[in-house]
């Protein structure tokens, strides 16, 4: 494995368009036909998330659980991005994911993807591979995402926060609307049983029970000293200090603006939503979220 520090092409800010009934942008639609035809192994695992709803936390757990003991110099010498790589990405000259997925030598192969259910390559599917689900609260997952698009010029120009606010219940975000996203996952698990859904606040209520449960699924069983090991490198701030997972590498990223690693908190939407936004988001939420059996937390 290897990596590249001198990625210097910093993309300019793409445009979100409607692909197959999904707003996403170039960068994740570029490689289509490839990754579609991605060939998935039985034992590799993928890491599905909306954009913002922990993905990075959830990667570093699954790297530390397993590779942490048998190759603890990946912890220092390859970013979690290299280490979990991010099959859709295509930013030229700098992030191709599907090589650097088809290129990954572990055993098992870690693959993150933000893509809708309904665009997740076949084999997947087909090899029967267990699929980890991170999902968080809608209100909170709003407010990284926009800070996120603030400070990565890898994505469309985010506007004024009102304007962010209704394009999101409208669904006009990268990877589309977080009401489908989290909707149709939850009903995937419903006929593919190798599915593990997580909630953010969940981890943040408890980190320790929910890996426990993570073990569980992927049938593993770490020691009591590894687990409080891994329970500690993944606390918030030692995450935001450690430079191989707080994406401090990535150039496309503008920390003066906001870091990738922000708050770290379930309830950060109290201090972005209006009472007057709030009262239109329940509104809108009961409409859209009516039948399901899903719930969230916006407070822990
Ligand atoms: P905030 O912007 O609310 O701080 P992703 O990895 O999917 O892009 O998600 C990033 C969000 O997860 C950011 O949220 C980030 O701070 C948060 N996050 C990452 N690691 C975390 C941890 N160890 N504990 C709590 N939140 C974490």
């Amino acid at each position: 494995m290897s990596f590249d520090p001198k990625m210097t092409d910093v993309p300019s800010r793409p445009e979100l368009f409607e692909f197959r009934g999904v707003s996403m942008t170039h960068y994740f639609t570029n490689n289509w036909e490839n990754i579609q035809n991605f060939q998935a192994r039985p034992d590799d695992i993928l890491i599905a998330t909306y954009p913002k709803a922990g993905t990075t936390w959830v990667s570093l757990i699954l790297d530390l659980l397993y590779f942490g003991k048998t190759a603890p110099e990946r912890q220092t010498s390859f970013p979690i991005e290299h280490r979990v790589p991010f099959l859709e990405i295509n930013i030229p000259s700098m992030f191709q994911g599907i090589d650097m997925a088809e290129n990954l030598p572990t055993s098992p192969r870690l693959i993150k993807t933000h893509f809708p259910v309904q665009f997740v390559p076949k084999s997947f599917w087909e090899q029967n591979c267990k699929v980890v689900y991170v999902a968080r609260n809608a209100k909170d997952n709003m407010v990284s995402f926009f800070h996120f698009d603030r400070m990565n010029m890898a994505e469309p120009e985010p506007g004024d926060w009102n304007s962010y606010f209704h394009r999101f219940m409208e669904g006009k975000m990268v990877f589309g609307s977080w009401y489908d996203h989290v909707t149709n996952w939850w009903k995937k698990k419903q006929t593919y049983s190798n599915i593990h859904y997580m909630f953010y606040e969940d981890m943040i209520e408890d980190t320790g029970r929910e890996i426990d449960k993570l073990c569980s699924f992927l049938g593993l069983s770490p020691s009591a000293e590894e687990k409080k090991q891994i329970t500690g490198g993944v606390q918030f701030d030692t995450m935001k200090k450690n430079d191989m997972v707080n994406h401090c590498t990535i150039p496309i990223m503008d920390f003066k603006i906001s870091p990738f690693m922000r708050k770290g908190k379930v309830g950060d939407w109290k201090n972005h939503f209006t009472v007057a936004q709030n009262e239109e988001f329940e509104e809108d939420y009961k409409k859209k979220m009516k039948d399901l059996t899903l719930e969230f937390r916006t407070e822990v």
